[in-house]
Parts: C-alpha cells; sequence; structure tokens
C-alpha cells in the first residue's frame, strides 16, 4: 500500500506512481514536513508552472492538490509516517 508503481500510460506521455511510504531510500522517509507541503502549496502560484512537453509532466492534478488547506497537508503528512515502509524503487517519469 502507498508503494507506487501505478503505470499511467498517455502514449507519449507516461508517469509511474511514486511510493510515498516512509522508506527511506524510495519512497519519502526522509521528507521533511517542510518538503512535502512545498510539492503542494508551490502550484498556488501561477508561476510555479513550467510546462515542458514530454519532459516529467505529472500526471497529478498539483494545480487542484495546492488547494488543500496546510493543516490537511499536515495531517496527510503525518498519516503517512504511520504506513508501512516498503522498499520499491519506482522510474516516476519512464521514457
Ligand atoms: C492527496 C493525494 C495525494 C498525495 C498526498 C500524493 C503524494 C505524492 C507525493 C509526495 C509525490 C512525490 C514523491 C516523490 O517525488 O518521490 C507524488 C508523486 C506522484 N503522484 Fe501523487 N499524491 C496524491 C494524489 C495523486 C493522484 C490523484 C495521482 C494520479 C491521478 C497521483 C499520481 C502521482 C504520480 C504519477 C507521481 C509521480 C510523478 C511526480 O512526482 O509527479 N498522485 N505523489
Amino acid at each position: 500500500m502507498f508503494a507506487g508503481g501505478y503505470k499511467f500510460d498517455l502514449g507519449s506521455n507516461k508517469a509511474n506512481s511514486a511510493n510515498i511510504t516512509p522508506d527511506s531510500a524510495t519512497g519519502i522517509g526522509a521528507w521533511t514536513e517542510e518538503r512535502f507541503l512545498t510539492k503542494f502549496t508551490q502550484y498556488r502560484e501561477e508561476k510555479a508552472y513550467n510546462y515542458n512537453p514530454g519532459n516529467q509532466n505529472s500526471i497529478m492534478p498539483l494545480s487542484i492538490l495546492a488547494g488543500i488547506k496546510d493543516e490537511d497537508l499536515k495531517a496527510i503528512y503525518a498519516y503517512l509516517r504511520t504506513v508501512k515502509p516498503v522498499t520499491n524503487a519506482v522510474e516516476k517519469f519512464p521514457k
């Protein structure tokens, strides 16, 4: 659970969901709360978007998820610290 690897294949644009378990090497175990929040909150500002066709186009709906309140993001982060760490290296942006 939460170990990532779900494949999104939109033809020329491919992405695999990330391992967001607390595994330090292959998940987000080494992420601080601040880094986790920034993953979302940076997209509250339009200037954070750097559209670059064919290169690291996440399928993650970050423009929507950026609207999650800080306190809820903190609660999600705290919850994710409690799930079982799973070692699973995921290539997030396969060719
Ligand atoms: C509140 C809900 C969500 C949380 C907390 C979350 C969390 C995360 C985090 C922290 C990462 C980065 C991990 C890293 O860089 O190693 C990530 C990446 C990713 N997520 Fe999500 N996610 C959520 C929703 C979604 C949804 C709805 C989708 C797909 C429809 C999605 C698809 C992906 C994909 C494909 C990646 C890897 C590419 C990338 O880093 O952008 N996520 N997610």
